[in-house]
This record gives structure tokens, sequence and C-alpha cells, in this order.
């Protein structure tokens, strides 16, 4: 291939593998690669014997329908209940008095809910929303913070047929407003308020002034977190416990089509208007659970904990749907990872015994930045499982958490998928793949993932491109609400018959996948393109470095040239030498080409609410234009600081 065909080029070299462990391969659920051969041979048979582990109420009649491609339907006319498959199955075994909910607040405090416990719950909840005038069909909008009402209230939802939206508590009132008015929610369920490092999050007050422009919205039930004084509107406003305590328990679960749309969850697109993603009830199911069993080698006795908050879809697929409809024990969270101190992800796991961790990279860099003092300081022995989600796992990354927090003895699962695909979709399987840090390994079995170049072939191993899939996956998101053709435009016109994923990767030699980032994000340095994240990369294995985010500036003769932008690890100053040095060990590392032009420290990176870097922002200061939307920002004025003080350096 021509050099200017390339659509990536991958320069960072890996060479450290790990192979299971003896111990952790003995006890694994699956131990071989014979799943990988049964549905390599018959994909629809491998998703259909998979759907056999959810309760129908009537059976499909067809595993895949492609007719209307790419509205493909999955169990087509099968009937099932969501909340039925993740609550009222279990009842009828030992499971019935197991915890499903293990919840800790951030003050300190903390609940237990059995399996028997959530049904009461659910199906209290699930009658008011009915007294509360909610049917059938008609949508309802979540705005809670990390408490057990949470997912309470989407297994309520999913009893009775109301497709939920759970909006992050994070969210201001504008983003919540346009959500809501996006899906036209009838009913919106809140709370006085969420805590946050020891302050409260003003969730009723942000409800009160998006409902001034959200004609849709009949009523409100609110949550009592927080107990500060309130705005209550007599006659649109219920308290929770109120409601609750009158509400009967026991409530028939809606047989609902396998089609039928469970939620809806919105998405950051590339222009201002947020994509609601939907996703339908049986496909859905089927694929969380078996992914979420397979890939965290779930048993009976684990205590399985998922950090992701559960207005992202990780918390949706990976904290309430796959684990409950497996029976397991989950853990959530409701505050900051450093509150009251930056051991508290730890002093959790010591406390409930948690075996298997599932978090972010940005989280781990974060935990590389305080140092190791902090899990030092407590038991984490109970571990045998790790898994990271949400951006590549830079190598250095991988190893501190490979070393610290799994003391070497557990496998990490790197798991690559998006909202719109649901569930997981590459990843190792603990028992069976060995392990590349940084390298998501190989599709799930029944998954078909690709590299392919500009004209939709696939690359040869060993080269970089456009990550695709070219057949369906059971959880795939089924549309974009009420934007059918932003949905056929976004991820199925980019290549012929394939979904585009956005994400640029590189197939190695032995066929594993190295997720290289958005393709927005690549940079082109004198034809040559190159993934952000492998400089990245190079920058977070200085033994300084804690955070890097590298981006493409503007260049009269390179076109673009590499500007980064680096956070240091605790004791580290950023002096001229350290410029060099870290110039010099790119260039070791990956090679002259992409030597970094300027680098610039800063305290923070701006980065998304769910803890993605905004290498956009960057690039807008950068090259010194005004700054774009800064609204989806986790902290708005992170990027104000940074713009000044590039600013004051450059001048
Ligand atoms: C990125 C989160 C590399 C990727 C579940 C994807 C990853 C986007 C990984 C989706 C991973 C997620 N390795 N990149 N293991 N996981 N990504 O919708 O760019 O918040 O397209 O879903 O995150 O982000 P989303």
């Amino acid at each position: 291939m021509a050099n200017e065909d390339k659509v990536l080029e991958a320069l960072l070299k890996e060479d450290r593998t790990f192979p299971p462990p003896a111990y952790f391969i003995e006890k694994a659920l699956v131990k071989d690669t014979s799943l990988y051969e049964e549905a390599k041979k018959d994909r629809e048979a491998f998703w259909a014997k998979q759907a056999e582990n959810i309760d129908w109420f009537q059976k499909w009649d067809k595993v895949l329908d492609t007719s209307n491609a790419p509205f493909f339907k999955w169990f087509v006319n099968g009937k099932l209940n969501v909340s039925y498959n993740c609550i009222d199955r279990h009842l009828n075994t030992w499971r019935r008095t197991k915890a499903a909910i293990i919840w800790e607040g951030e003050p300190g405090d903390d609940r237990v809910l059995t399996y028997q416990d959530l049904y009461r719950e659910v199906t209290r909840c699930a009658n008011v929303l009915k007294e509360l005038g909610v049917r059938r069909g008609d949508r309802v909008t979540i705005y809670l913070p990390m408490i057990p009402e949470l997912p309470i209230a989407m297994l309520a939802c999913a009893r009775i047929g109301a497709p939920h939206s759970v909006v992050f508590g994070g969210f201001s009132a504008e983003s919540l407003r346009d959500r809501i008015n996006d899906c036209q929610a009838k009913l919106v369920i809140t709370a006085d308020g969420g805590w946050r490092r020891g302050g409260i999050v003003p969730l009723k007050k942000n409800c009160d002034d998006a409902l001034a422009e959200c004609p849709s919205v009949e009523k409100v039930l609110m949550v009592k977190r927080t107990g500060q004084d309130v705005n209550f509107v007599q006659g649109r406003d219920y308290w929770w416990h109120e409601m609750m305590a009158r509400a009967p328990i026991g409530c028939e679960p809606e047989h609902m089509d396998a089609e039928d749309m469970l939620y809806i969850l919105y998405t950051s697109g590339t222009t201002g208007k947020p994509k609601g993603v939907v996703h339908t009830t049986g496909g859905y199911l089927v694929g969380v659970s078996t992914t979420h069993r397979m890939i965290f080698d779930i048993k009976d006795d684990d205590i399985y904990w998922c950090t992701a908050d559960i207005g992202w879809v990780t918390g949706h697929s990976y904290i309430v749907y796959g684990p409950l409809a497996n029976g397991c024990t989950t853990v959530m969270y409701e505050g900051s990872p450093d509150w009251p101190e930056r051991d508290r992800f730890w002093a959790i796991v010591e406390k409930y015994r948690v075996n298997i961790l599932y978090t972010a990279p940005t989280a781990i860099r974060a935990f590389m930045k305080w140092g190791t003092e902090w899990p030092g300081r407590r038991d984490l022995s109970s571990l045998r499982l790790l898994g990271t989600v949400g951006e590549p796992i830079n190598p250095e990354a991988w190893m501190w958490y490979y070393k610290y927090i799994g003391n070497e003895r557990c496998p990490i699962v790197d798991t690559w998928w998006q909202t719109e695909t649901g569930m997981i979709l590459i990843s190792p399987l603990p028992g069976v793949t060995t392990l590349k840090p940084g390298s998501a390994t190989i599709p799930f079995p029944g998954v078909e993932a690709a590299v392919v170049d500009n004209t939709g072939k696939d690359v040869p191993l060993g080269s970089g491109g456009y990550l695709v899939l070219k057949s369906p996956w059971p959880a795939m998101l089924r549309t974009i609400y009420g934007d059918p053709d932003r949905y056929v435009a976004q991820y199925w016109s980019r290549f012929e018959n394939m979904y585009f994923t956005g994400d640029g990767a590189r197939w190695d030699e032995d066929g594993y996948f190295w997720i290289m980032g958005r393709v927005d994000d690549v940079i082109n340095v004198s034809g040559h393109r190159l993934g952000t994240m492998e400089i990245e990369s190079a920058l977070v294995d200085h033994p300084a470095v804690a955070e890097a985010a590298v981006i493409g500036k503007a260049h009269e003769v390179k076109g673009q040239a590499v500007s980064a932008f680096v956070t240091l690890k605790e004791g580290f100053q950023g002096t001229p030498q350290l410029i060099e040095e870290l110039k010099a060990h790119v260039v070791k590392k990956i090679g002259a080409l992409a030597r970094p032009e300027d680098i610039f420290f800063t305290a923070e990176l701006p980065k998304t609410r769910s803890g993605k870097i905004m290498r956009r922002l960057l690039r807008d200061i950068a090259e010194g234009r005004v700054l774009g939307d800064t609204t989806t920002l986790a902290d708005p004025s992170v990027v104000a600081q940074i713009k000044q003080q590039y600013e004051s350096q450059e001048s």
C-alpha cells in the first residue's frame, strides 16, 4: 500500500505478554477456544444458545431478521421482561437471600439489598409509576445520584414497559432539559441532591430549572437523599418515600416483545445535538448477560464491582442489567475516589472483599499520579480479576494496574465497546486469552470485527485502519431516537454493509486489536497519519508523567506538528530539562516522526464527565481559536485555566 493511502501508522511496539495463570484457568468458566470455533461455524446458533440462559414468556421464531437492514431484529417474536429476568427468576432459588446490590454512600452509609428486597422495592416502585400515570411505552427520565433508588427505578420502568432515559447526575439543567424534550418524557425521577466530595449536587434545583421548558413532563418523583430544603410544586412533585410506603408489593411484569425499547441513552455527537441511542429488550439482555458472565468469569460467590456511574452505558450494562440477570452481587458506590481520602476505592475493596474490579484508564492514571502508598494501605488480596473500559489503556497504566492493584496475580480484561454497541465486543476471556498490555485483544465469540482501509477492504495484519463490525450483534443499538436517518448516516454509510465505529485501530500479526482512538483525533505529520494514543503512551511511559493528551497543531511545513499537554506525577517539576527529556523519550519509543514540537505542563486535562480527554478543545487552545462547546466537560474551568496559561507562555 502506498504511504499516502495508509489510514494509520502504528509505530509503538509492545512485546510483553501475559498468558492466563494456571490457578485462574483451573477454575475458569471458559478454559479453551471451543466457543470461538462454535460461534464461527454458526454465529446465529451460538447466540440462540446463549439466549437459552434467559427466561422467555414466549420463545422467538427467528434468531436474526436482516430483511430491513440496517434495522436489524433479534429474537423475532420472543416475549420477555427484563425485570423478571433480573429479579423474579432468582426468587425460586437459594439466591432469594443473596445480596443483589451492595451499596456504599459517599458519607460512609451503606445498604445491602437481597434479591427478595429488590423484588419488594421494584414492584412497589412499578406501582408508584402506574399511580403517577405512567403507561407502557411512556418515557421516564431518571436524574438521580448513584443510590439504590436508581437501579430500582430503572427496573420498575422495565417491569411496566416504560423506556427509561437515565441522565447522568453531573449534567446541567440545560443538558437535562434537552434530553427530556428529545424523548418527550412524561415523568422525571430525581432527588433533592446527591453527595460529591462532601458537597451537595443540587439535582432538584437543576430539575426545576429544566422543567420550566419541558412541557411533556406531568409529574416529578423525588427521592430524599441530602435532606436540605427544596422547592416542592404541589400537584406536580411527589416524595418517593411517601409514595413507596403506600404502594403495594407485587406487580405483574409486562410481556414485552424482544424488540420493544428498553431504554434510550444520550451520547454526545460531533454536532451539538445529543444522540438518543435506542436499546431494545431481548438481544440486549442476551448480549450483556453473556458477556458479563464469560468476560468477568462470574461465579456465585463473587463480589463484583464496576466503578462506572449508571449515567453511562457501562453502568447500565455492567452494574445493573448484566450482573442482575446473572444473579450476581453487584457493588455500587455513590461518590468520588478521593473522598475523604485517596484510598476510598481500596477501602471499599477491602471492606466488601471485592473479587472483580472493573474501572477506567482515566481513574487508573489518577491513581498512578497519587502514588502507590494509597493502595498499599489496604488489603487487596480478595481481588482475582481486573477490567478496564472507556479509552485505550496506555501500556504503562496497564502495568501499574497489574502490579499495584492486582499484585501480579490478576488477569486484566481490557474491554472495547461503545454506548451504541450495548455490550462488550472486543475483550480477552481471562481463562483463555494471552494478554498484551494496551490491546483489547480479540473479538468476543459471535462478534465479527475487522480493520479496513478507506475502501472497506481488510488491511493486512500488522497495519492500521478503521475499526468496523461486519455483522450484527444482539445488543446493538436499533436506531437514534426519533432520527432513523441519522442512525443510517452515522453508522452504516461510511462502508457498505458494515457498522463504522468511528475508531482507528490496527491489528497485529496475531490478529490482536490495538484501538488507537477516535479517527477524528488522528494527527497528520508530513503525510504520516499517527494515532494520538501511541504518542500519549510513550509519554506516560516516562516515570515523571501521569497523563498526556496529544494533538496535531497546524504547522507550515509538516501540515501538523505534534503538541503535547502533560500532567506530572506528584513530586515532579515541569523544567525545561524535563521537556527535552520527554521529547527524547518519545523519539526513543516511537521515532523522530512523533517528536513533540512543544510540550506544555498542566495540572489537569479537560475531560468529559465520563473521563475521556477532549482533544478538540486542546486543539482550539493551541491554534488560538475561540473555545468550542464546553458544556459536556466535567469541569469547564479547567480548560479556561489551560488557555490562560498557554497564552501567557506563548507570548
Ligand atoms: C473508546 C464506553 C480503547 C472508543 C463503553 C469507543 C475504548 C468509545 C475502549 C466509546 C477500550 C471504549 N480500548 N478504546 N477498551 N473502550 N473505548 O460510548 O473510542 O462512552 O469508541 O462507551 O470509547 O465510548 P462510550
